[in-house]
C-alpha cells in the first residue's frame, strides 16, 4: 500500500506538460476493437485505468506494444467476448465495451462494473439504447448478456446526457445497418475525440460536441494513428496546485476551451490565469470565497474538479456553497478534509465552505481518484505533515502526480512503509 507524506508550504513554481487525457484513451481503447488493421495512439497516459483496460483487451485477444507513451494495438486476433468479471468489477469504463464487442462479434458477457464510489451508477441508459438497437439483453446473477443478429440503425434519446452512454452507443452503431441518431447526448471534448478516432478509421459520425450524433453504419473500419487530447481535469488540478500554494505556473499542451467553466470560477476565487493558444499561467492571490459552483455536464463545470476546487475554497475569504447535480454521494472528500481543519458541512447536494486561514496536516486516505487529487491539493499548503493513504486510488487518473508536483518544487514524497508519528 503506497502513500504520499506531504511537507505543505511550498510555493509551487515551473512549468509542467499535461500527458493526454484519461476520458479520452479509455473510450477510444474499447473503439480500437472494431478496427481491422492496426492502431496506434499517442500521449497515451500510464495509468492504472489504462493497464487494466489494456489486461482486459488483451484478455479478449488483442495484441498490445505499449513504449512509454506510444501504444500500437492489433484488434484482428479479437477471440472472445467474455470480459473476466475480476477485471471488470475493477473499472466501470469497461461497460464501454458492450458496444464495439456487440458491433464486431454480435454478442457479449459483462459483470456490473466497479469504478470509483462516488454513487449509484446505473447503466440503464446504455442498455435501453442498444435494446432499440435490436439487442437482446439479459440481467441475471449480476451479469449483463447481450446478443444481436446485426445492429440496427435507430433515434435514441437518452433521458440524461451520460458519457458513457453517449459513447458506447456511438460505437455499438458503427456497424449497424443505416442511420443511428443519438439525442440529448453528452458534449464532453473526450467524447469529439472519440468521433475523430472512429472517423480516421474510417467511421461516418458527425455531431459530436452538439447534442445530436448519427452514425451512418458501414461495414468494416481501417487501423488509424490518433493523439488524444490533453487531459483537462489533469490541467485544472495543476492550476489549482498553483493557486493554493500562493504559487506561479505555467501549464503546457492544454486546450483553454475545455477548461473554460474551471478557468471562470477559479479567477472568481482570486486566481489569476493568463491563457495563451495552447498553455496557460497560473498565479496565485488572495483566494475569495464563491457562493454558486454547480456540477454540470460539459460546458458546465465538471464533477471531475468538484473535490479540488473545495479544497481551494477551504481556504477562502468567506463562505462558499459548492452543489454536486452529477453524482449523488460525491461528497467523501469532506471528512478527509475536515480532519485537516477545513469547516465544511453538507446540506442535501450542497457543501457549504467556511474558509479558514490554513489547514493542518494529518493522516488521511483517498477515498476516491478526485477525492485523492483534492487532499494532496490540500496538504500541499496545509501547516506540517500530510500522510495520506490509499493513493492507488490516485493513480488510476494521474501519471505520478508526486513527481508532477516535485518538478514544481512540492515537498511531497512517494512511501511504501508504514510512517510513524504523524
Ligand atoms: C464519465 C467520466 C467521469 C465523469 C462522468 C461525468 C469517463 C471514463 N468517465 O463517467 O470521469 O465524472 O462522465 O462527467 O469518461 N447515469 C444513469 N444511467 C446510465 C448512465 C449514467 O443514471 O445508464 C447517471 C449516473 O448515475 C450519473 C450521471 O448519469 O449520475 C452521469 O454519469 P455518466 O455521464 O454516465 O458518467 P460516466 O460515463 O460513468
Amino acid at each position: 500500500m503506497e502513500k504520499f507524506v506531504i511537507e505543505g508550504g511550498e510555493r509551487l513554481s515551473g512549468k509542467i506538460r499535461i500527458t493526454g487525457a484519461k476520458n479520452s484513451i479509455l473510450p477510444i481503447l474499447a473503439a480500437s476493437l472494431l478496427s481491422s488493421g492496426k492502431v496506434r495512439i499517442e500521449d497515451v497516459p500510464r495509468i492504472s485505468d489504462v493497464k487494466v483496460m489494456l489486461d482486459i483487451l488483451e484478455c479478449l485477444g488483442v495484441k498490445i506494444d505499449w513504449k512509454e507513451n506510444s501504444l500500437e494495438l492489433d484488434a484482428d486476433s479479437l477471440s472472445t467476448s467474455e470480459i473476466p468479471e475480476k477485471l471488470m468489477c475493477e473499472m466501470r469504463s469497461s461497460i464501454f465495451l458492450m458496444g464495439p464487442l456487440l458491433g464486431k462479434l454480435g454478442k457479449v458477457k459483462v459483470s456490473y462494473p466497479g469504478g470509483c464510489a462516488i454513487g449509484p451508477r446505473p447503466i440503464d441508459l446504455h442498455l435501453k439504447g442498444l435494446i432499440s438497437m435490436g439487442v437482446e439483453v439479459v440481467e441475471e446473477n449480476g451479469y449483463v448478456s447481450a446478443k444481436a443478429g446485426t445492429l440496427k440503425g435507430s433515434t435514441i434519446h437518452l433521458d440524461f446526457p451520460s458519457v458513457g452512454a453517449t459513447e458506447n452507443l456511438m460505437m455499438a452503431a458503427i456497424y449497424a445497418k443505416g442511420f443511428t441518431r443519438l439525442h440529448n447526448v453528452a458534449k464532453e471534448p473526450e467524447i469529439v475525440d472519440l468521433q475523430n478516432f472512429l472517423n480516421k478509421m474510417g467511421a461516418r459520425v458527425r455531431g459530436a460536441g452538439t447534442d445530436i450524433i448519427t452514425i451512418e453504419g458501414v461495414k468494416s473500419l481501417d487501423g488509424a494513428v490518433h493523439r488524444l487530447i490533453p487531459d483537462r481535469i489533469i490541467a485544472g488540478t495543476m492550476i489549482v496546485a498553483a493557486g493554493i500554494t500562493d504559487g506561479e505556473v505555467i501549464i503546457e499542451n492544454i486546450i483553454p476551451e475545455h477548461l473554460e467553466a474551471v478557468i471562470s470560477k477559479l479567477r472568481e476565487a482570486g486566481l489569476e490565469i493568463l491563457e495563451d493558444s495552447d498553455s496557460l499561467m497560473v498565479r496565485g492571490g488572495k483566494i475569495k470565497g464563491v457562493n454558486s459552483v454547480r456540477t454540470l455536464p460539459y460546458p458546465g463545470f465538471p464533477t471531475d474538479m468538484q473535490p479540488q476546487i473545495m479544497a481551494l475554497l477551504s481556504y477562502a475569504d468567506g463562505i462558499s456553497v459548492v452543489k454536486e447535480s452529477v453524482f449523488e454521494g460525491r461528497f467523501s472528500h469532506i471528512n478527509e478534509l475536515n480532519k485537516m481543519g477545513a469547516q465544511i458541512t453538507v446540506q442535501e447536494r450542497s457543501a457549504i465552505i467556511k474558509g479558514v486561514n490554513n489547514l493542518k496536516g494529518a493522516k488521511v486516505k483517498a477515498p476516491d481518484l478526485r477525492a485523492g487529487a483534492a487532499l494532496v491539493l490540500a496538504g500541499l499548503s496545509a501547516q506540517g505533515t500530510t500522510l495520506i493513504d490509499e493513493v492507488h486510488y490516485i493513480d488510476r487518473g494521474y501519471e505520478r502526480l508526486d513527481l508532477m508536483l516535485q518538478k514544481l518544487g512540492a515537498n511531497i514524497k512517494r512511501v511504501h512503509a508504514p510512517v510513524i508519528n504523524v
